[in-house]
């Protein structure tokens, strides 16, 4: 009789450990022990008649109740997997699943931050000015003549008289050097405007980065080292790097520098326009009638100064065919410069 108690007792372990939805657990379970045939507690209610009356009394009561207990908990079981199926049902696991978008820096942003990001490494701070300027700041304090063809409204937004878009980042060298004393050392990200067509090279507005460094002693060495460098931090370690004589109003002498051509290493490639070099900058050492122009002493102070274009800058990088990619903000473009993910 212990041992018909014990195996009841044995029994009821086993269907408390079956998790409420194990619909195929349950039903072995159930055969097993309810079975016509081999059931368990069938077979122990069958056996009751040969025992004892004492002993029919209480394994009798214990099969019962384990019997009640058992068709209850097959019970409930069945209404929470009756449940659970009308929920799958509500769903299609067919559907396609719905996008996660994810914000991210446009690509010329991303560009630009990592530029700064370079020359705060060097020590240069990061400043900005504002996008409708004076005649003085845009030109004259920069040294352009008065009759240079910039200065037409044909080829530059007036706001007024002597306001305009201005047309370039260098008049934030005008104002950095009228209100900080040297050494100056600044990058200056912004947008500019010009009465440039819309097409595949040009747009009229777009961004550009300055750089402005003045103190005693700054030489040419200076700034073919910090350009090289930069040049080798943005690119690759092993860019060859070229500079070739140019011409700014407020530079002299004045450079521009190129890089062999990061798409095709410099065997030509219409990036490049089959040259094998990507001229990336412009620069110079500042005009001592700059510095004068902002009240800096040129005889005991040299600068240098640059000026480039993020834009193209990312379109020579990503080998970008056509600027106007850079500003339908077309996210099928734009997401494969965020790391893939959209
Ligand atoms: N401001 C020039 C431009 O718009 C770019 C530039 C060239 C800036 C040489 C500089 C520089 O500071 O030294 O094309």
């Amino acid at each position: 009789m212990r041992d018909l108690l014990a195996s009841l007792d044995g029994l009821r372990e086993r269907l408390r450990e079956i998790p409420p939805a194990d619909e195929r657990r349950l039903q072995d379970l159930h055969t097993e022990i309810l079975g016509r045939k081999n059931g368990a507690l069938t077979d122990i209610l069958k056996v009751l008649p040969t025992l004892d009356a004492e002993t029919r009394k209480t394994v009798g009561r214990a099969a019962n109740a384990l019997k009640r207990e058992f068709e209850d908990a097959i019970a409930a079981r069945e209404r929470a997997l009756a449940q659970a199926g009308q929920a799958v049902a509500d769903v299609d696991p067919t559907m396609p699943g719905r996008d996660r978008w994810r914000g991210g820096l446009h690509v010329v942003t991303q560009v630009v931050d990592e530029i700064c990001g370079i020359f705060r490494e060097l020590g240069f701070t990061r400043a900005v000015g504002p996008e409708i300027e004076t005649e003085r700041n845009n030109f004259y304090a920069l040294n352009f003549p008065h009759d240079h063809p910039a200065l037409d409204s044909q080829d530059s937004f007036y706001v007024t008289d002597d306001l305009l878009l201005r047309t370039h980042t260098s008049p934030v060298q005008i104002r950095t050097m009228e209100a900080y004393r040297p050494p100056i050392r600044v990058v200056i990200p912004g947008q500019v405007y010009r009465r440039d067509p819309f097409d595949a090279s040009h747009a009229p507005v777009f961004e550009q980065i300055e750089g402005l460094v003045v103190d005693e002693g700054i030489s040419f060495v200076d700034l073919k080292a910090t350009l090289s460098h930069f040049a080798r931090r943005f690119f690759a370690a092993d860019t060859a790097v070229r500079f070739h004589p140019s011409f700014f109003p407020f530079t002299e002498p004045s450079a521009d520098m190129s890089v062999r051509c990061t798409v095709c290493g410099g065997a030509g490639c219409p990036t490049c326009k089959q040259s094998g070099w990507m001229e990336i900058l412009g620069s110079g050492m500042v005009h001592p009638a700059v510095l004068e122009n902002c009240g800096i002493d040129p005889e005991r102070y040299t600068g240098f100064a640059f000026g480039m274009g993020p834009h193209r800058i990312a379109m020579l990088r990503y080998g970008i065919p056509d600027i106007r990619l850079l500003y339908e903000s077309d996210v099928r473009f734009l997401s494969q410069f965020t790391g893939g993910e959209r």
